[in-house]
């Protein structure tokens, strides 16, 4: 009774298709696709503890993480489902050395987008049952259809992103996404495998009360990052915030654009550019934090506009309400 009054992402996906840019229908048949191999995963994630999917997969990934076994099932998943149903003519994975080319014999290079893909965000808490997540982000290739993909279709700035979003396995499964006319937020009900529009039209609270940062590096960090966790600390206005951190950046973002909030993953004396990836990680939060009403910066400009030189090149990230990034902004700005 309550899911008939709502629409399915399936029929949403539909009703929206005129304002995507281009209406081939394309677009919607990738973010379907994406749907089918989060369905998937979803029920992969669901049943770990009971079958053998949890801890290390044994084998290290590019970045030089020890690649979970869940990370390997959901680069999986997601690279077969897309090479499947050949919508995409390339991929890049966090859990992949190089972008994989997607070519059937009929189809000649014809697909127009690329998918870069986090299979699986927040590896540390799966063990644990904590929320951990997928983020996906998908570009119109630049170089001329009917010729194989180049690296160049990959490393594009976040600002021509065509649609973005994650998949959040939480204490319900979510997939939110946006196509550049808001972000919208589904919920999937189990018992039938449907994504129901749950959360229309979301949006990143001016400001809040919330900062999620691993305070653990703090004496690695910026002194510009001190100050604003300082600042955050103190007693006064609207002072102290509450620090909550859950170690999977889907989960604090998904948290902090519902109650207002900051994340930040900045440099530290220890990791030059900090940990999280541009283009599977920064640039996808940031299109949605921007179309949510929010900001995401490297603490000096945005990350949409900062051109990729690498498939897995890292970058600092301020990402949240408005307010509360453009204050770290001005902290960051004093000590340079
Ligand atoms: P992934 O699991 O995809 O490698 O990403 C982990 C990222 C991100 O989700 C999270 O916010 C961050 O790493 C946590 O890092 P720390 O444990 O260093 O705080
Ligand atoms: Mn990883
Ligand atoms: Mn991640
Ligand atoms: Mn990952």
């Amino acid at each position: 009774m309550f899911d008939k009054q709502r629409l399915t992402m399936g029929e949403f996906i539909i009703a929206n298709q005129e304002s995507f840019q281009y209406t081939s229908g394309e677009l919607s048949r990738l973010l379907n696709g994406i749907r089918l191999a989060a369905k998937v995963v979803n029920h992969e994630v669901n049943k770990a503890g009971l079958v053998d999917i949890i801890g290390a997969a044994g084998e290290t990934n590019i970045q030089g993480e020890n690649q979970q076994k869940l990370d390997v099932l959901a680069n999986d998943k997601f690279i077969q489902t897309l090479k499947n149903r050949e919508i995409v003519c390339g991929i890049a994975s966090e859990e992949e050395d190089d972008f994989i080319t997607i070519n059937s014999f009929d189809k000649q290079h014809q697909n127009k987008y690329v998918v870069l893909i986090d299979p699986l965000d927040g590896s540390s808490n799966i063990d644990v049952n904590v929320s951990v997540g997928t983020i996906f982000s998908i570009y119109r290739r630049v170089t001329p259809v009917g010729t194989p993909v180049t690296l160049e279709d990959f490393l594009q700035p976040g600002r021509n992103q065509i649609a973005a979003g994650y998949i959040i396995y939480g204490t319900s499964t979510m997939y939110v996404y946006t196509t550049g006319h808001g972000v919208n937020g589904f919920t999937l009900n189990p018992a039938l495998g449907t994504f129901y529009l749950s959360h229309p039209n979301m949006q990143f609270p001016e400001t809040g009360q919330i900062y999620s940062v691993n305070e653990g590096n703090y004496i690695h960090f910026p002194q510009g990052v001190k100050d604003y966790i300082k600042y955050c600390q103190m007693e006064e206005g609207d002072r102290p915030y509450t620090s909550r951190y859950i170690g999977s950046l889907v989960s604090d973002f998904h948290r902090n654009m519902i109650k207002g909030g900051i994340y930040m993953y900045p440099k530290s004396s220890k990791a030059q550019n900090g940990k999280l990836r541009l283009l599977y990680e920064c640039n996808p939060m940031a299109f949605l934090a921007e179309q949510a009403n929010g900001k995401a910066s490297d603490g000096y400009q945005r990350i949409m506009d900062i051109q990729p030189t690498e498939l897995h090149e890292r970058v600092p990230f301020f990402c949240g309400s408005k307010k509360m990034v453009e204050k770290a902004e001005e902290f960051m700005s004093k000590s340079k």
